[in-house]
């Protein structure tokens, strides 16, 4: 008998991030006609380092394109109706296409409050309760949140048939897991779905399930090799640091993924860095140009 072996893919955020990147260049290119220079707003409240990190890489990506960027960088101790005012500016600034607060704020500040003033129609982040209606109602004039929406991608450059396809979201935020679900289930994917949390009973057995796993629950390698059924797609969002002395930094990064144990079953599945980092970036960019596109 002959056995027929598939290769394990890596998932190569990297690149398909630029082909994603490729496409806003041709959008932009068109709005420069227009006279059109997107704008973007990046707002970090307080000094978290790793948020720091993602505005920086978002700031920079937006320089790299020609997409005009703000970076506005509050204290910590900054109020509640401060960030809100900053907000308001921003919403009535013709400059700027699009408004992201960096999630998660300090603990004095509500981000739902926050993310309720920004104007729908420059929430390129799609965490306004609008864009999160037409989300679910499969509107496309609405923003879908950039890491699921770079997570779908992924998962389609792998080629693999989501139609009729187990899906598997393992985490319920309001960033990843519930975008992440209604895009798997919506018309056009078609996938069947399931949401797994802290409270799932025996979510080994619920993940082995799953031809399709996206694992966006900010825990160190907690999916093991059990947890991954043979041929299983593996989307990986979790981006840990951990503590590493051989570093000079002090820590690694990782996923929610135990990559070596996971990738010996599996099919294809993301790198932690350079698998669904990229992606989020690159969808940034993408809804950004839709928001000046839109607005014209
Ligand atoms: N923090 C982690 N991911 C995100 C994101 O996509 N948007 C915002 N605003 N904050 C984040």
């Amino acid at each position: 008998m002959i056995m027929k072996t598939q290769a394990m893919q890596i998932i190569d955020g990297k690149q398909v991030a630029e082909e994603v990147l490729a496409e806003c260049r041709g959008d932009l290119g068109k709005l420069r006609e227009r006279g059109v220079t997107p704008g973007l707003a990046v707002v970090l409240v307080g000094d978290d380092p790793a948020s720091r990190v993602y505005v920086g890489s978002k700031a920079r990506k937006c320089g790299e394109l020609g997409i005009y960027s703000r970076q506005i960088e509050l204290p910590a101790e900054t109020s509640q109706d401060e960030l809100l005012g900053v907000v308001r500016e921003l919403n009535a600034d013709d400059a700027i296409h699009g408004i992201l607060v960096q999630s998660p704020p300090p603990k004095h500040i509500d981000e739902a409050t926050v993310v309720r003033a920004i104007d729908p129609a420059k929430d390129v982040d799609g965490f306004h309760p609008e864009n999160v209606a037409k989300l679910v109602l499969e509107d496309p004039a609405g923003f879908v949140p950039c890491t699921p929406a770079g997570c779908m991608r992924l998962i389609a450059s792998t080629g693999i048939e989501t139609a009729g396809a187990e899906a598997v979201v393992v985490g319920r935020s309001m960033i990843v897991g519930k975008p992440m679900a209604h895009l798997l289930m919506a018309k056009g994917a078609d996938a069947t779905v399931t949401v797994a949390h802290s409270r799932t009973r025996d979510l080994a057995a619920v993940c082995r399930r799953a031809d399709i796993l996206v694992a966006a629950v900010g825990r160190p390698e907690m999916i093991t090799g059990d947890f991954v059924k043979d041929g299983a797609v593996i989307i990986d969002v979790g981006i840990n640091r951990v503590d590493d002395s051989s570093r000079k930094r002090g820590y690694r990064l990782t996923g929610d993924v135990a990559y070596d144990e996971a990738s010996a079953v599996c099919r294809a599945i993301t790198p932690v860095p350079g698998g669904v980092g990229p992606m989020t970036i690159a969808f940034l960019m993408a809804n950004t140009i839709k928001a000046a596109t839109l607005r014209g």
